[in-house]
């Protein structure tokens, strides 16, 4: 008996490898840089443009958005998933990718008890497999969230624009998580610069400082133009990938996800939402 269920268990570790996702986290230290317009253009990119199965998180606890950008349904959130709700009754499909969504107010994690953080982590890496990437939006600063979701992705994309300040909280957040954890798997991108060349001075500004102070060597895996069609699909709830694919920012979104859909699989993140729910201090129940 004991033997039939070890080697159930094996089969499913082993679909799950050959299956592997691979988890993106975006964050940016500042607040109010792109990340969330980044993240739904960048998951409308690879899901359409590159048929990728994508799933979208909102981990933007308290501040969440998505659902503005998607002009979706915003009763169906994450929450519901804490209060012990099905996943599948949760995830909402909207322009060919999946999403789960976030929602405004106090986070309930902290009051979940043992056994519902294991059920909550279990549905969430059953569903996990079904993705070639899982997505997910976080809030402005630092915090122990942020930081555990960064710590526990395949590679995390780190955005900041050409101002200083901007560049100063990215900065501060790649060294908190190098300097405490010693993680340094972190992709840059560059929003709302006025210029390719403008973009590339940004980028070496930060590189440089990560290299002299750090001894990290950062890439740069693209820069987002600064666009007025941008702010026009905010005010209008679109997205501007899809109402404007030929906008310069839609074009270059197009080579960003190029590049990461040319990555290979990640064997490293077969229990990450393992990692994140015991980095965040919660044990799983065995
Ligand atoms: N490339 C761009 N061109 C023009 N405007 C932009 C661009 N990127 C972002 N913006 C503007 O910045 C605003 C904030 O963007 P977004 O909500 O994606 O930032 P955020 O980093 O997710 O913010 P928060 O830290 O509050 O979560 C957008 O509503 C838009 O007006
Ligand atoms: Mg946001």
């Amino acid at each position: 008996m004991e033997d039939q269920a070890k080697g159930l268990r094996d089969l499913i570790n082993k679909n799950k490898i050959l299956q592997n996702s691979k988890f993106i986290t975006i964050a940016s230290g500042k607040g109010g840089v792109g990340k969330t317009n980044f993240s739904v253009n960048f998951a409308y990119s690879l899901a359409n443009f590159f048929k990728k199965r994508v799933l979208l998180i909102d981990a933007d606890i308290g501040m969440a958005n998505i659902h503005i950008l998607l002009n979706t349904d915003p009763s169906k959130t994450l929450k519901n998933l804490f209060n012990g709700e099905n996943i599948e009754n949760i995830l909402v499909n909207r322009y060919g990718f999946d999403a789960l969504l976030g929602f405004s107010g106090i986070d309930s994690i902290s009051q979940m008890d043992e056994f519902s953080i294991s059920s909550l982590i279990n549905s969430l890496e059953e569903i996990s497999y079904r993705y070639d990437y899982i997505i997910i939006d976080t809030g402005a600063g630092i915090d122990d969230k942020i930081a555990s979701f960064l710590r526990a992705s395949s590679r995390s994309y780190i955005i900041t624009t050409p101002e200083p300040t901007a560049l100063m909280d990215a900065y501060a957040l790649i060294k908190s998580i190098y300097n405490i954890y010693g993680y340094n798997n972190f992709k840059i991108v560059i929003n709302m610069a006025k210029s390719k060349e403008e973009a590339f001075n940004t980028f070496n500004k930060l590189k440089i400082s990560a290299n002299k102070f750090l001894g990290i060597d950062l890439e740069m895996i693209g820069y987002l133009p600064l666009t007025q069609n941008l702010k026009k699909c905010v005010k209008k709830k679109e997205i501007i990938t899809k109402l404007f694919p030929n906008d310069p920012f839609s074009l270059e979104m197009k080579k960003i996800s190029a590049i990461e859909a040319e990555e290979p699989m990640d064997k490293q993140n077969i229990n990450f939402w393992e990692k994140v729910f015991d980095f965040l201090g919660q044990k799983r129940k065995k």
